[in-house]
């Protein structure tokens, strides 16, 4: 993992790889951002106009590379684009200089270290430029080893091992806070990516129960895992029902957080589907290739609860993971069966594809067994969703107006992007089922809102809930950009972490 310090050594008496720098896109050309004043002096105030010569505009996402000049003890600059400059007298945005950092340092994939010397004004953004270098400097190459025998091991460059944080205060606490809470975040957002990144063939249920259980021993958190027995025991027909098709079994883990000084509960739910054929109701071809994602919920959930405990909040977290493999085979749950969910309600399945909302079910259920102040779920739910929002941007759905907008700022403020979606009455009646209280599947137009209002059914009465659709920004199928890679992102994962930082805080409801 990428290691982050923050340093207060000048830029041309420091030993890197290289040196980074912002450019923001002014009114006539690209300007020399903040932070950068030694390495613009060893060019008399000109680097901007290198800059320009070399095509640079300062656009977002940018990368200029150039030797670094005379007399420095790094070799190269790095340029980064920083988009717009600020109006007069406001400072650069953490997401801007979130996504520049995580753009250089994936410009950077292969060296050793690297002294960023982006714009520090506080605390604030020493966290958004230590958080997108290390989200930045992610990749997944476990199974690029050119075979056994290969001397040459991996075919992808090493992330980049060091960042340097040039401006940024050692000593000062709320700076060496902020990088600590950006280091364990990123390391945990990190993690999560790992998870979704593994393909389906070596992460099942229980193998991703195995791994939450290990980390939950490493930073003491309680950790409860229900195998296919104890769930057939305790009556969780939908996880139950779901997993039924696969070799592999399902799983239902818990996750108990617990501070000495928490006065509030949250519950993080995730969806864990580590493999989603369809079941008996296929996906055709070129609808299945992706669908190792997911389980990005409940990667995201297992995430954010090891982030808390990392950060110590005085919060209460109970994070729940509701894992299966959605398959087809003889055993294979079938159109039109009927599941006794955990809540006892009973759910007709007329599309086995829509496996999701039913081991939601479950677990939402169990987490309000427990009387949370507030359940949060995290879920790839519907492809309807993506329709709506397209793939950076996931749903927020609650019963609680004043908590759905509390989520959708939270999510804002971390830089994740998030709309709020209603929850339509009038939709609930398609899932009406002849056979049993409600079916799995109701009108198609609004899927995403169907979903949503499926899962409040088995939300607790009085329980203040909301439900985030990720399917669209979980997995990211087209090139990477800013500090968010090809493959899995993390999606959901500082959000969820804000929430209960704003929880112990005592800020949200
Ligand atoms: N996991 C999918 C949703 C999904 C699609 C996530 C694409 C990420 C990318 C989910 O289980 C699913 O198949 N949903 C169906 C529901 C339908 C059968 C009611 C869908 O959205 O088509
Ligand atoms: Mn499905
Ligand atoms: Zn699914």
């Amino acid at each position: 993992m990428t290691a982050l310090t923050l340093s207060t050594a000048a830029a041309p008496g420091l030993r890197a790889d290289a040196i980074v720098i912002g450019v923001a896109k002014g009114d006539k050309g690209p300007v020399v951002a903040p932070g950068a004043e030694a390495v613009d002096k060893a060019y008399d105030g000109g680097l901007a106009g290198v800059l320009e010569t070399l095509g640079a505009s300062g656009a977002e996402g940018e990368v200029t590379k150039l030797p670094a000049p005379a007399g420095f003890k790094s070799p190269l600059l790095v340029a980064v684009g920083l988009g717009a400059r600020p109006e007069k007298d406001a400072e650069y945005d953490a997401e801007a200089l979130r996504r520049a950092a995580g753009a250089a340092a994936r410009a950077l994939a292969g060296a050793k270290k690297a002294a960023f010397a982006l714009p520090v004004v506080d605390a604030a953004s020493v966290g958004a430029i230590g958080e997108g270098a290390l989200l930045g400097a992610y990749s997944f190459d476990v199974y690029k080893d050119n075979g056994k025998d290969a001397k040459d091991k991996k075919n992808g460059k090493a992330p980049l091992a060091e960042v340097a944080l040039l401006g940024a205060k050692p000593r000062d606490k709320t700076h060496k806070a902020a990088a600590e809470r950006a280091t364990a975040v990123s390391e945990e957002l990190n993690r999560a990516r790992d998870l979704v990144n593994t393909p389906p063939n070596d992460l099942n249920p229980e193998s991703f129960a195995a791994v939450a259980q290990a980390a939950a021993k490493e930073h003491g958190i309680k950790v409860q895992v229900l195998d296919e027995k104890a769930l057939a025991k305790g009556g969780y027909g939908g996880i139950l029902g779901v997993g039924s098709g696969s070799v592999a079994a399902p799983r239902l883990v818990k996750l108990s957080y617990t501070s000495s000084k928490a006065k509030k509960h949250l519950a993080f739910v995730g969806k864990g589907i580590t493999y989603d054929s369809g079941g008996i109701s296929l996906k055709p071809a070129g609808h299945n290739e992706t669908m190792k994602c997911d389980m990005s919920g409940a990667a995201a959930v297992f995430a954010a609860v090891v982030a808390a405990a990392r950060l110590g909040l005085e919060v209460n977290v109970t994070g729940w993971l509701a894992l299966a493999e959605n398959m087809p085979s003889g055993s294979a749950t079938r159109p039109g069966d009927v599941l006794r969910m955990y809540s006892g309600k009973t759910v007709e399945v007329l599309n086995t594809d829509a496996e999701g909302r039913l081991v939601l079910a479950d677990a939402l259920w169990a987490a309000s067994e427990e009387k949370p102040d507030a359940i949060v779920d995290v879920a790839t739910l519907t492809g309807a969703m993506m329709l709506a929002l397209g793939n950076r941007t996931f749903g927020v759905m609650a019963n609680d107006e004043a908590f759905r907008s509390a989520v959708h700022e939270a999510a804002e403020e971390v830089g994740e992007a998030a709309w709020p979606m209603p929850l339509p009455e009038h939709l609930r009646k398609g899932m009406d089922s002849a056979t049993a209280d409600i079916a799995n599947m109701g009108e198609r137009m609004g899927g995403g809102l169907v979903a949503g209002l499926f899962l409040r059914e088995f939300v607790g009465e009085g329980i203040t809930w909301a439900h985030l659709d990720i399917a669209g920004p979980a997995f990211n199928e087209q090139g990477p950009f800013g500090y968010t890679p090809k493959g899995g992102t993390g999606s959901g994962v500082r959000t969820l972490v804000r929430l209960a930082e704003l929880t112990a805080s005592g800020d949200l409801g």
